[in-house]
């Protein structure tokens, strides 16, 4: 059974867009082990709760600094022994000994095309904020694997979604979590779990499915 803990934030749509997929097989033979959330108030916690997962809080209020709130959060996810760490609107920058640990086994879900409107201070509705005042025409969502940057690891997967005249950055948010983020986080996540997603030279490679019937 493939593992793996889900680190959130918020409102948590896009782990409920994960539980949905693993019940309703999209994903298969995976299993939600850990939800680790930074915030204990975020609804997210709620969400895994309800979905009998076990959900932990691991807060920077709760610890004297930041280096011990790092081993708290690594011992956190050490302990669910994920086969995947997914960051599903986690807003903490992550100590470079988890990255490290769990290279290439830790992915994000970002709300533009990445290049655009990512790294430092691109987050949340910010992200639709600055996509709207450039005037692009499409945005939309991306899933990459966790490097050291910020919104800088190998890109998984990417769907675009047309700006309206009419959008403000609510509504754009929101039909971009609707119409992708919910849909690419999901399916990275099963071809990972079935072992279809590599990394090569920075890239990301996937097997498609007639590769395997070729075999
Ligand atoms: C959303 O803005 C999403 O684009 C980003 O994190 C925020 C909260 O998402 N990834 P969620 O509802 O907590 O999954």
């Amino acid at each position: 059974m493939f593992r793996i803990a889900v680190c959130v934030s918020g409102g948590g749509t896009n782990l409920q867009a994960i539980i949905d997929g693993v019940r309703q097989g999209a994903i298969q033979d995976t299993e939600i082990v850990r939800v680790i959330g930074n915030n204990r108030n975020a609804y997210a916690l709620e969400r895994a709760r309800q979905a009998g997962i076990e959900a932990v809080c691991v807060s920077p209020r709760d610890y004297e600094d930041r280096e011990r709130f790092n081993e708290a959060l690594l011992a956190a996810v050490d302990e669910a022994a994920p086969d995947l760490i997914v960051l599903a609107g986690f807003l903490v920058v992550l100590p470079p000994a988890l990255i490290q640990k769990y290279e290439n086994r830790i992915i994000n879900i970002h709300p533009s095309l990445i290049p655009s409107f990512c790294g430092t201070g691109y987050y949340g509705l910010k992200v639709h904020e600055a996509a709207l005042a450039r005037g692009v025409k499409v945005t939309g969502a991306t899933v990459h694997f966790v490097d050291r940057g910020t919104d800088t690891g190998p890109i998984i997967m990417q769907k675009a979604v047309a700006v309206r005249p009419e959008d403000t950055p609510e509504t754009l948010q929101r039909r971009v979590m609707e119409e992708a983020e919910w849909k690419i986080l999901p399916e990275s996540i099963a071809l990972i779990a079935a072992g279809r997603v590599s990394v090569e030279d920075g890239h990301v490679k996937i097997v498609t499915e007639n590769a395997d019937e070729k075999k």
